[in-house]
């Protein structure tokens, strides 16, 4: 079986990871869960997003975030722009690249970003052509790629039809959500294929919730169809409020042990982000849901 020789991480912690959590949370948490991620080897660190402060209130303050975070040479901050006002306000605060993001269910498009598919791909047309102006680089998203909360299954053929209109208006990289986490190795091998019809498998990233925890096996198979892009959240924080039931993301620590396990290089220091996760479950106090985390326990807490 032929593996990619080397993986890039996307750590979505710092937005898919805490636009979910409840509560307010204080600025300088986001901003040193960000500067601990920073210490850690990775080189894309999704930052924050500029939706609507009504619709995603935890991520009201990402312009602060962008702003006091300490930028690394050769770390990519990301930031989610649903729209022209989020791409402007993204570009006031320098961000490093920012990211559309579509779904393959009609009803979930709705509910997470109040139009329909045709209508968001319009929309992303503008932010898009608006981005390459700003000479950012654009990655995609498409959500509810293995089952949709509303409409159940999806077909690839859907998922693979957005990805298309993504690469075409100019995403760099569209990453396959698996936004409720009810996907499996084959349907993901299915999913992977439809899309390769019309990209290349390194513009292609995976993005998987871990709710039914087949989210490592999953990785596997979208190993085995030689995606090199994985989306994954320190400590496995996340879920979407658009998306009942969705749980976190797969945990970065999981996905980093798996890879360097298999021989893959990542870049990432297992250590630091082993006790950068277990430092933002303490602040967050809540449960660390990293298998490889939990197994190396909290001694290493503090040197992150
Ligand atoms: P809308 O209500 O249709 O927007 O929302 P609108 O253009 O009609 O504007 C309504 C109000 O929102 C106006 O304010 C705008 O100024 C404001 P008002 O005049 O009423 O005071 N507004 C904004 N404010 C700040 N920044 C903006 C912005 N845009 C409008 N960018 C919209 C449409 C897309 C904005 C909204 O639906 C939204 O923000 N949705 C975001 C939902 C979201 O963030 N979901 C989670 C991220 S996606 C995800 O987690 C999945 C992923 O992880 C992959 C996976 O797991 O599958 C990526
Ligand atoms: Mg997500």
């Amino acid at each position: 079986m032929n593996y990619p020789e080397k993986v890039r991480i996307v750590e979505v912690g710092p937005r898919d990871g805490l636009q979910n959590e409840p509560g307010h949370l204080p600025l300088a948490l986001k901003v040193e869960l960000v500067n601990r991620l920073s210490a850690c080897g990775l080189s894309t660190i999704e930052t924050g997003s500029f939706v609507s402060p009504k619709w995603i209130p935890q991520m009201a303050d990402s312009e602060q975030v962008f702003q006091q975070i300490t930028r690394h040479p050769g770390i990519q901050y990301s930031a989610l722009t649903p729209n022209l006002q989020g791409l402007q306000r993204a570009i006031a605060v320098n961000v490093s690249e920012v990211a559309v993001f579509a779904a393959a269910s009609e009803t979930f498009s709705q509910r997470n970003i109040n139009c329909s598919v045709q209508e968001s791909i319009a929309r992303f047309t503008e932010v898009i052509n608006a981005a390459k102006q700003a000479d950012l680089p654009v990655r995609g998203y498409v959500s509810c790629a293995l089952g949709c909360p509303y409409e159940g299954e999806i077909a690839p053929s859907a998922v693979a039809g957005v990805v298309a209109k993504l690469l075409a208006l100019g995403c760099y990289e569209v990453s396959i959500g698996d936004t409720i986490g009810v996907g499996t190795p084959l349907k993901v091998k299915a999913v992977m294929e439809a899309c390769m019809q019309h990209a290349n498998p390194a513009q292609l990233a995976v993005h998987f919730h871990d709710t039914y925890g087949q989210s490592l096996a999953n990785i596997l198979a979208a190993l085995q169809t030689g995606i090199p892009t994985v989306d994954s959240s320190i400590a496995g924080l996340g879920g979407c409020p658009y998306a009942q039931g969705a749980s976190g993301n797969v945990a970065s620590e999981d996905v980093v042990y798996l890879l360097h396990g298999m021989g893959i290089e990542t870049g990432v220091d297992l250590d630091t982000l082993i006790a950068t996760s277990h430092w933002i479950c303490e602040k967050l106090e809540r449960k660390n849901n990293s298998k490889v985390a939990l197994a190396r326990g909290n001694s290493a807490r503090g040197n992150a």
